[in-house]
């Protein structure tokens, strides 16, 4: 494993509060369309949830405009078609990039110290901060085996990893005018991928609130009923 250092990031998702960040989200799809999507599928995932509430939330014409730029394997035709807002993403346009639609939760930014996991209890687990630091981290040297470039990148368990730095400054232009450095682009397509991997991490938040309020009320009440019960037999 190796023992690269990872930078935490400040997500807007984080805490028991946490919420997307709709524009982030808009401009971490506009990086994974443009970008990571050359390589990279999201197979799970369905293009129409980029028009959910807590989600991207695009404009549901605008969803299906998003559709209609893409190509999917329709086996009843056994042909390819342009993809409607009910398909799923593609897959992988190269076999050897693995399917992003979990990534984010498939990876871990933080560890131990001495597997205890206490980094992770403070920081997270850093699924989207792993994104992010990969994506930043090249050192710009590279080596070959058998036969195939590999980038030097610390952050990637053997040192060397078969993608290409994908980002560049200004790679994409962003509509909202946010400048494209790499970082940027790294921590929004992050952010997106953490919401694609859990786009229900709102919803599931709310709930486990909800829940832990309930048990404390109920805690108090099941303490002084106690009290009540045994009051006389003391
Ligand atoms: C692997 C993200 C663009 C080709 C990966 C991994 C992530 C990732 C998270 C997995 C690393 C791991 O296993 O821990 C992204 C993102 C992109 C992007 C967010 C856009 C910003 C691309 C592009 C290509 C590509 C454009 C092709 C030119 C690959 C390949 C691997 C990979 C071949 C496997 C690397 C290996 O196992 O050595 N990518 N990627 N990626 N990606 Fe990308």
């Amino acid at each position: 494993e190796s023992e690269a250092h990872i930078h935490d990031v400040d997500f807007s998702f984080e805490g028991p509060f946490g919420k997307f960040d709709q524009f982030q989200l808009q401009r971490g799809l506009q990086v994974y369309t443009e970008v990571c999507s050359a390589c990279h599928g999201m197979k799970f995932v369905p293009i129409r949830t980029i028009g959910d509430a807590g989600g991207p939330g695009l404009p549901e014409d605008q969803v299906r405009a998003f559709a209609s730029n893409w190509e999917v394997w329709d086996p009843e035709l056994r042909d390819t078609r342009t993809a409607l807002a009910n398909d799923h993403f593609p897959e992988s346009a190269l076999p050897n990039a693995p399917d992003l639609s979990l990534m984010a939760k498939a990876r871990a930014g933080f560890h131990g110290p001495f597997g205890l996991g206490i980094n992770q209890f403070v920081k997270g687990i850093g699924g989207p901060e792993y994104i992010t630091n990969l994506l930043t981290a090249y050192t710009g040297e590279t080596t070959e085996m058998a036969g195939t470039t590999l980038y030097e990148n610390p952050v990637f368990a053997s040192g060397y990893i078969a993608m290409t730095p994908p980002l560049s400054e200004d790679i994409v232009e962003y509509a909202d005018g946010t400048p494209a450095t790499v970082e940027q682009m790294a921590e929004d397509v992050s952010a997106f991928l953490m919401w694609a991997a859990e786009p229900k991490m709102m919803a599931r938040k709310q709930a486990g609130f909800v829940g832990v309020t309930f048990l404390a009320l109920l805690a108090v009440l099941l303490y002084l009923t106690n009290k009540r019960l045994w009051a006389p037999h003391k």
